[in-house]
Parts: C-alpha cells; structure tokens; sequence
C-alpha cells in the first residue's frame, strides 16, 4: 500500500501534484471563473463580511498563516490567523458578519473543533477547509471546502498542507471575485497559473537528488534555522516543524526581518541555514531585504541554502547551495517552495535513522487539547 515507496511520507510528497490538481478540479471553469457554490454560504454574506479569521493548528496554522496574506491582498478584507489552541480563552471580538475558518486535515483536532464551536456560539459563520469527509469539524461547520488529497498516512503532513493552501488561495480569489474587488485582472491572471500548479509541484519533485544529498550531508548536525519573508515567512516555520518532527533536530523558522531583534545571535561557524526568496519580481523590495539577510548571516559563518526562484542570479554570490523553484505570482509561491524542505527533512530523517512515519511522541490527530 506503500506503492512502492520505503514510506507512506514519501508517497505522499509524490502524490502532491495529483494532490494539489484534484482540489482544483472542476472549481475553475474554461473561462478562468471559480465555481464553489458548494460551500453553500450565500455570496450576500460573503459579501457583507467584515472580518475573516482563520483557526488551526500546526501545518494547518502555517496554512492558515500564508491565507491570511492572500486573503488580505485580494480581497482588502481585515484577516486575522490564530492558533485554535489560544483563540477562546482570549475572549475574541467575533459576530455575526466574522467568516471563520478551520483549516484541520484530519477534521477531529479537538483545539480546532473547541475553536470553531466557540466562534458559531457568538454567531459566526463558519466555514472548514477538510481533507476528512464527514469528520467531526465539516459536520459541526456551517459550510465546507474538501480538500482532495486522498488518505494522508504518515504523521507529518505534506499533500494534505499543499491542498489546503490550494484550498486557501480558492477562497480568497472567490472572496474576491464575489466582492469585485480592484485586483480584478489579477486575481483573473492567478486563477489561470493555479490551475497549472501541480505541473510546476512536478517539476520541483523531479530536481530533489541534491537537496537529498545535502540532508545526508548535514546529519549529524545539531541545529537549522529558517528565515523568509511574506509568505516565505510561514514556508520557514513550515520547514522548521518538518525538520522537528522527523529529525528531532533544533530547528526554528523566523521572519528574516527579525534577525537583528535576536535570533542573529544564534549565527555561527557552519550553522546551516535555509532562506526562502521571494521573487525578484513584483515585490522586488522584498527580494532586496532577503538579499542583505543572507548576507548577514554568511558574513557570520553560516551556510547559506537558498531556495530561490529560477533566473534570480542575484542570490547566485551569496548561496552555498542553491535550490531552484518554478518562477510562479509571489502568493502561490509556497505551494513550490516548501517541496524542497519537505524533502531534505524527510531525508535527515531517514539518515539519522528515525522512524519517518510514526515519529515519536506524534500522533497523526490530535483529539485532546
Ligand atoms: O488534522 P489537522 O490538520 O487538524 O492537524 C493539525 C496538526 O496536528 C498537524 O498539522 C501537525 O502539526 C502535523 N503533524 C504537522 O506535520
């Protein structure tokens, strides 16, 4: 049932971009409009919301961390992302033209479901984007969005985070088509290169031997970092939680603005770390930023791993290693950029000789808070 594959994660991060191709289909007609009347909430109330939060936990957070940009940038509306863990016990400010979702794999994490349950109490609306049909999360949902990545076996979640961005950016651009927002052409131009994601996921999964040979590389080492920008910022925490999990290597994500406020400190001689790159176009003052924050923390001994998207040959000076992603709109970049860390942390994993299934101490749901 494997197909093949030593593990079910390695199938998985195979499967993404059938994965990612299923969740569009049949979403997005011939003229690039979105169709998502089945999540049967009146496009009235999508209209009249106010406020969208988003609830989840773990990769879903992350998820839920990269929809908040998109959301905010498409559709003007104010967005917030929380863990579901903290969300109720801070009293949050919720009524009745608040959308909220719940972005859960599994449909039965209890924080996430304690979350959504306190948001409808005040007169939410909420809406879950699942992987579970018929788990307990869609079912206690006034609206839902299925993701389809098919079953998700090993512990550490890979198809199921590609789809549920997919899921996320759905959402937006509907909110935003529905609302008629300013970003009308572009919102048109990023539904026509959504729907051709998964042949770039493709071409990500099909350069993976080096990133492969340089996690065997860095196996006995004890700690990564992870910077990014934007929504590169989420794909870093992503990074750092696969690592985590499989590796049981120190491993923390940070925004690459952040550097000078601390985390600077923790550079030194051969310290590994992986910087996600924004494009150099469109947002290209970001591209600046990371730039200089390689260089930073190169100039203090680190190893640069940089992911970067193909032709940006600025970075080239500046990245021991350099890992190539397809050039896709700044916002859809994660779908690509966190492949390649799923890969490396997979293959720690694996060299380190840990069980990249079932990793200790994980359960694949989580049903208590
Ligand atoms: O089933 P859910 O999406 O609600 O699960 C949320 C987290 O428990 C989950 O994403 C966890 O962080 C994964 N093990 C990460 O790989």
């Amino acid at each position: 049932e494997k197909g093949g594959y030593d593990y079910f994660m390695l199938k998985e991060i195979a499967e993404q971009p059938k994965a990612v191709s299923d969740t569009l289909l049949g979403r997005i007609d011939g003229a690039g409009q979105l169709h998502l009347d089945e999540i049967r909430i009146p496009p009235r109330v999508l209209r009249e919301a106010d406020k969208v939060v988003i609830v989840a936990c773990g990769t879903a957070y992350h998820a839920g961390m990269i929809a908040k940009y998109a959301i905010e940038h498409w559709t003007r509306v104010p967005c917030e992302t929380e863990l579901a863990s903290e969300f109720r016990y801070r009293d949050p400010i919720l009524d009745s033209r608040t959308l909220v979702i719940a972005i859960s794999q599994s449909g039965e994490t209890m924080d996430t479901l304690m979350a959504l349950r306190h948001a409808r109490e005040q007169g939410a609306r909420v809406l879950a984007i699942c992987n579970t049909n018929g788990s307990t999360i869609p079912r206690e949902s006034d609206a839902v969005l299925y993701t389809h990545a098919g079953p998700e076996v090993a512990v550490a979640s890979t198809k199921a985070f590609l789809t549920q961005l997919v899921a996320c950016y759905l959402v937006a651009l509907y909110l935003g088509q529905v609302r008629g927002t300013k970003w009308g052409d572009e919102i048109q131009s990023v539904i026509g290169q959504l729907a051709r994601i998964g042949d770039e996921v493709e071409a990500v999964l099909d350069t993976m031997e080096p990133v492969r040979e340089l996690a065997r590389s860095l196996a006995d080492r004890d700690t990564v970092l992870f910077l990014g920008r934007h929504v590169g910022f989420p794909v870093a925490l992503e990074g750092a939680l696969k690592l985590k999990e499989l590796a049981y290597m120190h491993a923390e994500g940070f925004a690459a603005g952040e550097l000078k406020h601390g985390p600077i400190a923790l550079i030194e001689k051969g310290v590994p770390v992986v910087v996600v790159v924004p494009s150099p176009r469109g947002r290209s003052v970001l591209h600046d930023k990371i730039v200089s924050n390689i260089q930073e923390v190169r100039a203090r001994g680190a190893l640069t791993i940089v992911i970067a998207e193909e032709g940006d040959t600025v970075v080239e000076p500046y990245a021991d290693h350099l890992v190539r992603v397809p050039v896709t709109p700044t916002l859809l970049q994660p779908l690509v950029a966190t492949v390649p860390l799923q890969v490396f942390a997979c293959e720690l994993a694996t060299a380190r000789g840990n069980e990249v299934d079932q990793p200790r101490n994980l359960a694949k749901s989580v049903t208590v808070e």
